[in-house]
């Protein structure tokens, strides 16, 4: 065994996280059925098909039980804006070598994996200006899932090497998903955000706020939160899902401080955790028909909170905004398969990667991976990558008179 695999195999295992409901209920039951150290690789090829129930039939139930009452009861943390930050108002002019501006984006990555492990390793390759994570930290972004998904800090209750998100040099950025929200927020905005936002003179300032704008002449990078809104009450939740709403004091930011406007004609690249619409899985459509205030032209989204990696042809849900839709929830958890027939075959997919991932767990699962975004003038290049380096598809838009147009797309590398 090399020293990379001795050492990446004392990370978590992908079998614990499967199926993982998107409940902050059953994500508690979930969070119990880890073990408390590393598999032997002879039991990891065995893995059990039904996590939750091993959860619920083990001695883990009473602290599933008070873990969620402790973490989900309570006010989720205040939303926080840029107001009394001073000249910080969340947007920052994007910064690179030569001209040259390199972007990392990953979702769904806080898992803890070797997998994470490996989509970090080909991050720090890339040497991004900018490493921005699309949010979920799990199992329910609590301070300690947080230190040892997230920020590489060791959990002393647990055998597990810790995982550490990549820096970029000139800013490290996080959204904010549903599975932060079901520990309502705390440790994302008072532990993880700390640590982050923009480098001034070899410094993270610390992001201030879940939302924020990456800018220059020819590009505005546009990060949201949807997550925020994506949990309600306990219990009721569970019944009536939450809007995922952009949050008030995020929308009068957009009004009072990014003013997007027709006559700006610069390329619009929105960032979000909840996936606008899919072909899969379950739309989102709230937050798009807020933006539909400031957009009169079809723009650039990469989401994640779906665990695969698509790329979308121009399409809006009926009577919305029309966007170019690319889902990366790829970075962490177990990628999902794309089925037979689509849920919903009136979004037109582009591309979607349908290669299954041969693991040590025996799991039938797709690939993890992440999108390196380069910025050069006005046009933009966006390569989908996976754990193991491949590209899977590239294109390269560029942007005048604010109209997108896509120059080369392309399958493989
Ligand atoms: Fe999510």
């Amino acid at each position: 065994m090399s020293i990379q695999e001795a050492h990446s195999s004392r990370r978590k295992d992908l079998q614990d996280l499967r199926d993982l409901p998107r409940s902050p209920f059953m994500s508690f039951l979930q969070k119990q059925a880890p073990p408390k150290a590393p598999r032997p690789s002879v039991l990891k090829q065995q893995p059990s098909k039904y996590p939750k129930i091993s959860a619920f039939f083990s001695r883990e139930v009473f602290k599933w039980i008070t873990e969620y009452l402790s973490h989900r009861f309570g006010p989720r943390h205040d939303f926080l804006d840029y107001a009394g930050t001073g000249a910080d108002n969340g947007v920052y002019q994007l910064q690179g070598d030569g001209g040259v501006i390199r972007i990392a984006l990953a979702g769904d990555w806080g898992t803890g994996t070797d997998e994470a492990d490996r989509v970090a390793r080909q991050i720090s390759a890339f040497q991004p200006n900018y490493s921005i994570h699309l949010g979920d930290v799990y199992y329910v972004g609590t301070l300690a899932e947080v230190n040892e998904n997230f920020l590489g800090i060791k959990n002393p209750d647990n055998d597990y090497a810790p995982c550490l998100w990549p820096s970029g040099s000139q800013g490290t950025f996080s959204l904010n998903g549903n599975h932060e929200m079901y520990a309502r927020g705390i440790a994302y905005f008072d532990n993880m955000l700390p640590t982050l936002g923009p480098v001034v003179n070899g410094r993270a300032q610390g992001q201030r706020a879940s939302f924020f704008c990456l800018e220059n002449e020819h590009w505005r990078f546009i990060g949201l939160d949807t997550g925020y809104n994506s949990v309600g009450w306990p219990i009721l939740e569970e019944i009536f899902p939450p809007s995922c709403a952009l949050p008030s004091e995020l929308v009068d930011w957009m009004r009072s401080v990014v003013r997007p406007n027709p006559n700006d004609t610069r390329g619009i690249v929105i960032l979000s955790h909840h996936q606008y619409f899919s072909a899969f899985d379950k739309w989102y459509p709230k937050p798009a028909q807020q933006l539909a205030e400031f957009f009169s032209r079809p723009f650039l989204w990469f989401w994640g909170h779906e665990h695969r990696m698509t790329v979308y042809k121009e399409w809006g849900v009926p009577g919305n905004i029309k966007t170019f839709g690319r889902c990366i929830g790829n970075g962490g958890m177990p990628v999902d398969l794309p089925p037979a027939t689509p849920k919903h075959p009136e979004c037109p997919v582009e591309f979607v990667d349908r290669r299954v991932y041969q693991n040590d767990e025996n799991l039938q699962i797709g690939f993890n991976g992440f999108t390196r975004l380069v910025v050069q003038g006005n046009r933009l290049t966006a390569e989908y990558v996976d754990l193991n380096g491949a590209v899977l598809f590239s294109e390269t838009w560029s942007v005048d008179g604010g109209n997108l147009t896509r120059i080369a797309p392309k399958t493989g590398p």
